[in-house]
């Protein structure tokens, strides 16, 4: 009786996975919500080789540049169509104090960077330089300012330096400083991590000090930044909605930082960026995909004080972290990006643009040569990564209209725990619709029915990112062996169609 029970089941089991179908239905009538093109934004952090040797090499350097700035990296951002870049940090921003990076450099004082590798800086990047570099790639700045050492009349101060006009002595200094025009800054953040390296503070206390600092920082169309909370810590956005409850006029944006290990601990080794086999990828990947759940989780806690979705959730930070390469210094964050990188992304891109009701912007860690960063560079040479390529190929959801997307797909097991095998969102803009996919098993090719509704489309043509491993990278001095390739799909017929995305790929597909 027993064995005929267990066999019946083995049938049923076997059943379902002959008729597994994966569906997905593009509700295109449907589009209405703005993918605000912020989701696409990056973070600068004064660390390991982020900022300087990754960014800013001075004028005197080998290297070419534009007056300090390399000119390999600008191009590539300038490519990349940079929205939005958040500097100085991280936990060096509330450690830094603005007014030893302005003035004549031989004038500034240096110093220690005590988060991250305690290495001595000289503050020859200050504001004028990561404002000036903003400009040059054509990219909005976010300003991260420091209240863990600071005061409310240091960033008072800042924010008149930085962005007033009329007479006073913030603007004189900035024009002595050689710029006559205030620069445009848009998004101020208040603090980082205030639970943690930015002044390791409850919530309640964070919510009274934040309402004090927003209250003077003031300006003219400022989005005013709130940190939030580290990935599962709903008692911090509870508590900070609560305490800001009454005064959502001082608050457009709640952080949120989640990044993904391979491990359930941020003690002892994260494994490495490069040597992993399945059960390192598929953990990666369910530790990515859980931004789901708590994006989730934390919007319904927000929706219960602000309704009318006033204040945006602002992912800034998020992204891998493995440890470090051999060799380099454990406080830089140096790592290598692979496939299993650009699957990482494509997961949390498709999941913030189906969140674009009330996620703004997204800033992911960091820029160049740390964590997952979608430029490395080693002396003059560079390589743009995996992730990079993932970032370019998205770019078609930026200010583009979400187009809701319902998806039943196939799980993708491994030793007994399920993830879903496609994760997918999708975009229109001027009548073309864009959805971009990604096939999370390694094992098999997904096979997609595809259904378009509310659209008539006649033509589709597509894109693919993808590799013969997961832990292919590119590599200085090599051919790419990851980046975008043209990728064939069939065109629509009555609004069907079938897309076969091979194992451990991400694809965009326009409809024309
Ligand atoms: O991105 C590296 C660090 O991670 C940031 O400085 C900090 O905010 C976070 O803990």
């Amino acid at each position: 009786m027993r064995t005929l029970f267990i066999s019946s089941i083995l049938f049923f089991l076997a059943f379902i996975q002959l008729n597994a179908q994966n569906t997905l239905t593009l509700k295109v009538d449907q589009a209405k919500t703005k993918i605000s093109k912020e989701i696409y934004g990056h973070f600068s952090e004064h660390l390991g080789t982020c900022i300087y040797e990754g960014i800013y090499v001075g004028e005197n350097s080998d290297i070419p540049n534009i007056n300090g700035y390399r000119t390999d990296v600008v191009e590539a951002f300038k490519e990349l169509k940079v929205p939005v870049l958040r500097w100085p940090g991280g936990c060096f921003a509330d450690t830094y104090h603005w007014k030893d990076g302005i003035g004549p450099k031989e004038n500034r004082p240096s110093i220690v960077n005590v988060h991250w590798g305690g290495v001595t800086e000289d503050n020859s990047f200050g504001t004028h330089e990561f404002l000036d570099f903003c400009e040059l790639i054509g990219t909005e700045p976010y300003l991260s300012i420091n209240v863990g050492s600071g005061t409310v009349q240091e960033a008072v101060d800042w924010v008149q330096y930085v962005t007033t006009d009329n007479e006073n002595p913030m603007s004189e200094l900035r024009k002595q400083n050689g710029r006559e025009d205030p620069w445009n800054v848009k998004f101020w953040g208040i603090g980082n991590e205030t639970w943690g390296c930015g002044g390791d503070m409850r919530p309640e206390y964070y919510a009274d000090i934040y309402r004090h600092y927003a209250g003077y920082v003031r300006g003219h169309d400022f989005q005013k930044i709130a940190v939030g909370p580290s990935s599962n810590d709903f008692n911090w956005t509870e508590k900070m909605m609560q305490g800001l409850q009454d005064k959502k006029h001082l608050v457009q944006g709640l952080s949120l930082h989640h990044y993904t290990l391979p491990t359930n601990s941020w003690s002892g080794s994260k494994g490495s960026s490069t040597e992993f086999g399945e059960e390192m990828y598929f953990k990666t990947l369910k530790n990515t995909y859980v931004v789901k759940e708590l994006i989730e989780k934390h919007l319904a806690i927000m929706d219960k004080y602000d309704p009318q979705k006033r204040v945006s959730l602002i992912v800034d930070e998020w992204g891998t972290w493995y440890d470090a390469l051999p060799g380099t210094n454990p406080g830089f964050l140096q790592q290598q990006n692979t496939m299993r990188d650009a699957i990482v992304a494509a997961i949390n891109l498709n999941i913030f643009n189906n969140h674009a009701d009330r996620i703004s912007m997204a800033n992911i860690a960091q820029i160049v040569n740390v964590l997952q960063a979608v430029i490395l560079t080693k002396g003059p040479e560079m390589v743009k990564t995996p992730t990079y390529h993932v970032f370019k190929m998205f770019n078609v959801h930026q200010d583009a209209t979400l187009v809701p997307v319902e998806l039943k797909s196939e799980q993708y097991t491994y030793e007994g725990e399920s993830l879903p095998g496609v994760v997918a969102s999708a975009s229109l803009n001027n009548g073309v619709t864009s959805l971009t996919l990604c096939n999370l098993n390694p094992n098999k090719v997904s096979s997609i029915e595809c259904n378009i509704e509310g659209a008539q489309y006649s033509t589709s043509s597509a894109q693919i990112i993808n590799a013969e491993y997961i832990t292919d990278y590119n590599d200085f001095g090599k051919d790419e062996k990851v980046n975008i390739r043209d990728f064939k799909v069939e065109n629509p017929k009555n609004g069907k169609l079938k897309i076969e995305i091979p194992a451990h790929s991400v694809v965009m597909v326009q409809f024309k």
